[in-house]
């Protein structure tokens, strides 16, 4: 067996699967966000790591073999979270999450001291407020006595890695999502530590998402019943564990991912085209590797957020059953889904969400189909650079909770204008952090053959003509939205809490 610890937003969700890819058992142990301010989310790192360890004392309570038959472990943790530690390595304030915006002031120095060219160059990234560079400099600017303690930075999962086998590393994929890493190089950029007044020496070392890292604690082994032989893997960051967790580990695959923030993720192996920016660029958690990435900031939390303040007493699938009756284009309401801002194509902390067009007729149903297609046009516009930059994008592996409702693959299908494929097993960064492990442990030869073993497809949904190019008019009006609302959003962001 092998044990794939995701580190969510929401929860840290453990998966203990056997040598065919099965997941035999599953926990989910939730932790809270701390929002103080509009634009502030952050975590308690102790949370991260009390609950890991709940899950696996869990795991390994209801499992009934011989612990010595979990052979490894590895990691797939949210992405660009600063975790400021210490010359003790002890935590030093909140982590300061992936979908925090208080870095607007940050993104601009680094551009004006960095330049935007030269970051493009060192990081294949733009400076976005989610990443972990400016909320190094945030600290910096804002808490500056703290931030003279600093002594080193992680993310999140390699913080909980830390307090399982006491060694602190930072794996590639995920230290291509702090703009301090030079991404074609796979070593941290002195060059840009230097001109931002940033010692080099608080970056950890690296290292990549199958080595194996140490093993766990006897501390640990205590808490939880596992063996201290037990190999510990480095891990992906989200995106790169959801790649490896749905196959997207050869050209010519894409991934569209819907979880609290939505993704659509398409495999590069070579690190020589350019997006311009417009899209991410980031190390995989496969050898030699890259992945290009559009991020909708609020995917799944656009559906979570309209059925918690509008349908609370309901169920999911109660609200979403009603969506098939409903024609495309949601009787002329278009929803935008720029709740917290949005990165991609506008990298924006300022926008705000709107539903346009509400007609004395619309029932809530016409809401939730609107909400459902905004989340999908916002991915399709990630699709959309990539297909103006020459890439081909014929199939999707669809994943996450936007994977769960056939109305809703059907929407993506016709959307998306593209074959989407639903697995059998919807695990994704899961699955990924535990095809690591296997493959560490040495079970394949390559990432590819454990996933030729492990994951299966389950369904597939054909885009239909006359709904692709129904959606193609509403799409042009959806884009339209973001530059007729742009402004509006700014004149209000003084009137929010
Ligand atoms: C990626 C990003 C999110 C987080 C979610 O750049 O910010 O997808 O990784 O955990």
């Amino acid at each position: 067996y092998v044990i794939g610890i995701d580190l969510g937003t929401s929860a840290v969700k453990l998966l203990l699967v056997n040598q065919n890819g099965e997941v035999v058992q599953e926990v989910s142990k939730p932790y809270p966000l701390i929002q103080e301010k509009t634009g502030y989310n952050e975590q308690n790192p102790q949370d991260w790591v009390e609950q890991t360890i709940a899950g696996l004392a869990d795991l390994l309570r209801e499992y009934d073999g011989n612990p010595v038959d979990i052979e490894g472990i590895s990691f797939s943790g949210q992405m660009h979270g600063l975790v400021l530690l210490d010359e003790n390595n002890q935590v030093l304030r909140n982590a300061i999450l992936w979908n925090d915006t208080r870095t607007t002031e940050e993104c601009r120095e680094i551009y004006d001291i960095v330049g935007k060219e030269r970051l493009l160059e060192i990081t294949k990234n733009p400076a976005l407020e989610g990443f972990t560079l400016p909320k190094v400099l945030w600290v910096k600017n804002h808490e500056p006595e703290l931030f003279e303690k600093a002594a080193k930075f992680v993310l999140p999962k390699d913080y909980v890695r830390y307090k399982l086998t006491g060694k602190l590393q930072m794996d590639y994929s995920d230290a291509a999502g702090t703009l301090l890493l030079n991404v074609t190089e796979k070593a941290w950029s002195r060059e840009i530590c230097d001109l931002l007044g940033i010692d080099v020496n608080i970056c950890p070392p690296l290292v990549a998402s199958y080595d194996e890292v140490g093993q766990i604690t006897s501390d640990l082994a205590k808490a939880t019943g596992l063996v201290e032989s037990t190999r510990v893997f480095a891990g992906a960051a989200d995106n790169a564990a959801g790649a490896i967790g749905t196959g997207i580990l050869e050209d010519g695959k894409t991934l569209a991912s819907i979880g609290t923030s939505g993704v659509v993720l398409s495999y590069e192996g070579s690190d020589d085209k350019d997006f311009q920016g417009k899209v991410h660029y980031f190390n995989h958690g496969a050898p030699n590797a890259f992945y290009t990435m559009g991020v909708t900031l609020s995917a799944g939390y656009s559906l979570t957020w309209f059925k918690d303040t509008f349908a609370k007493e309901e169920s999911f699938d109660k609200l979403l059953a009603d969506v098939r009756t409903v024609p495309i284009g949601s009787n002329g309401l278009l929803f935008t889904p720029y709740l917290v801002g949005e990165r991609t194509p506008h990298a924006d902390a300022s926008i705000r969400a709107s539903f346009i067009g509400i007609d004395a007729s619309h029932e809530r149903k016409d809401f939730t189909r609107a909400v459902l297609e905004g989340i999908t046009f916002s991915l399709n516009e990630s699709i959309h650079i990539f297909r103006e930059n020459g890439k081909i994008i014929d199939t999707i592996v669809s994943t996450g909770g936007g994977a769960k409702n056939e109305d809703w693959l059907q929407i993506q299908a016709d959307i998306f204008n593209a074959k989407v494929i639903k697995l059998a097993s919807e695990q994704g960064p899961g699955m990924g952090a535990a095809m690591l492990a296997a493959y560490g442990c040495g079970w394949f030869d390559s990432l590819q053959a454990c996933a030729a073993e492990f994951l299966k497809e389950d369904k597939t949904f054909l885009p239909i003509k006359e709904n692709v190019e129904q959606y193609e008019r509403l799409f042009t009006i959806y884009q339209d939205v973001y530059k007729q609302t742009e402004n509006l959003s700014e004149r209000l962001l003084p009137f929010q809490r």
